[in-house]
């Protein structure tokens, strides 16, 4: 069978995207044909080498696939763009669908799925708020961001003013309370029957009160811990909530659900949709520590996909 590994997009997450596919394309190029196709910042279309294609020849191509998987993260990819296309073709994909994967992408439209099924989330703050309770300090986050760019931490009404120009041009921002608590990852996994399963949660080790950015989710090892050093009780509660999320969603195939833990329990921060997929991210980490090799996942999602 054939397989169109989908990379790139024109968002912020590009270069992270092409890090994904590249190991999804490795993992499954002895068992599958992998089509190579890439969507340039610039929006063209690139397929099975250096061709720039059109986007009536890049549907033709993808067309041939039987499955595929879009390693996309970001607006115009992971938000429910990519998956409206390949429905609109005709073609199984791995993940989630069009509403989820919309949802998922726009961080105030899941925090009020995960409020309406009852997950605790961060106190979000309109600028008014902001300047009438001054309830420093804040975060200040694209609402479509992905891999922490444009966030920052505000303490002042100038900061989040600089933080809101600092965010993603053109995209909305949200303001929300800081937690000052641990980080948490939940994979969320579909098996072939449908049911959910949850690989062992992931912790990424920092100073409370900072942010996993950019530099320390791409910059060297962030020696994450799995599984999470967490009671019976808070892993139960936190797997708990993941799935709740994942089912209210409506999401499919796999997605990474974060959350921070402090003296109060666990918060929902967000879902990704499409998570980071490299051998050295988050998931595969998990999904390692509950016995299953990278390779063997990614082949095992792409399955899931097709049945
Ligand atoms: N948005 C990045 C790819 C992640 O969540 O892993
Ligand atoms: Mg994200």
């Amino acid at each position: 069978p054939t397989v169109a590994v989908i990379a790139g997009g024109r968002n912020s997450e590009h270069d992270v995207s092409l890090a994904s596919a590249a190991g999804i394309r490795r993992a499954l190029s002895d068992d599958y044909d992998v089509l190579d196709v890439r969507i340039g910042r610039d929006g063209s279309w690139n397929i099975g080498g250096h061709r720039a294609l059109g986007a009536a020849e890049a549907v033709a191509e993808i067309g041939r696939a039987d499955v595929a998987f879009p390693a996309l993260h970001g607006v115009n990819g992971e938000d429910g763009t990519i998956a409206g296309f390949l429905e609109t073709i005709g073609i199984p994909y791995v993940g989630s669908g069009v509403v989820a994967s919309a949802l998922a992408m726009d961080k105030r439209a899941t925090k009020l799925v995960a409020e309406s099924v009852g997950v605790r989330t961060a106190r979000a703050y309109s600028i008014d708020d902001v300047r009438r309770s001054a309830p420093f300090p804040v975060i200040v986050k694209p609402v479509t961001g992905g891999s922490s760019h444009g966030v920052s931490i505000a303490s002042s009404i100038a900061d989040v003013h600089s933080a809101i120009a600092a965010a993603q041009p053109g995209d909305d921002v949200l303001i929300e309370e800081l937690i000052v608590g641990r980080e948490v990852d939940v994979a969320v996994l579909e098996e072939a029957d449908g049911a959910l399963s949850v690989a062992p949660a992931l912790e990424i080790p920092r100073t409370p009160g900072s942010v996993f950015d950019v530099a320390g989710k791409y910059g060297g090892d962030p020696g994450f811990l799995v599984p999470a050093p967490l009671s019976p009780e808070e892993l139960r509660c936190v797997s708990e909530a993941a799935t709740t999320i994942f089912r209210a969603l409506g999401c499919r195939g796999l997605a990474r659900v974060d959350f921070f833990l402090d003296d109060r329990g666990f918060v929902f921060n967000e879902v990704n949709a499409m998570p980071g997929m490299t051998e050295h991210s988050q998931v595969p980490a998990m999904v390692a520590a509950a016995g299953m090799s990278y390779a063997d996942f990614v082949r095992s999602l792409v399955e899931v996909a097709r049945r």
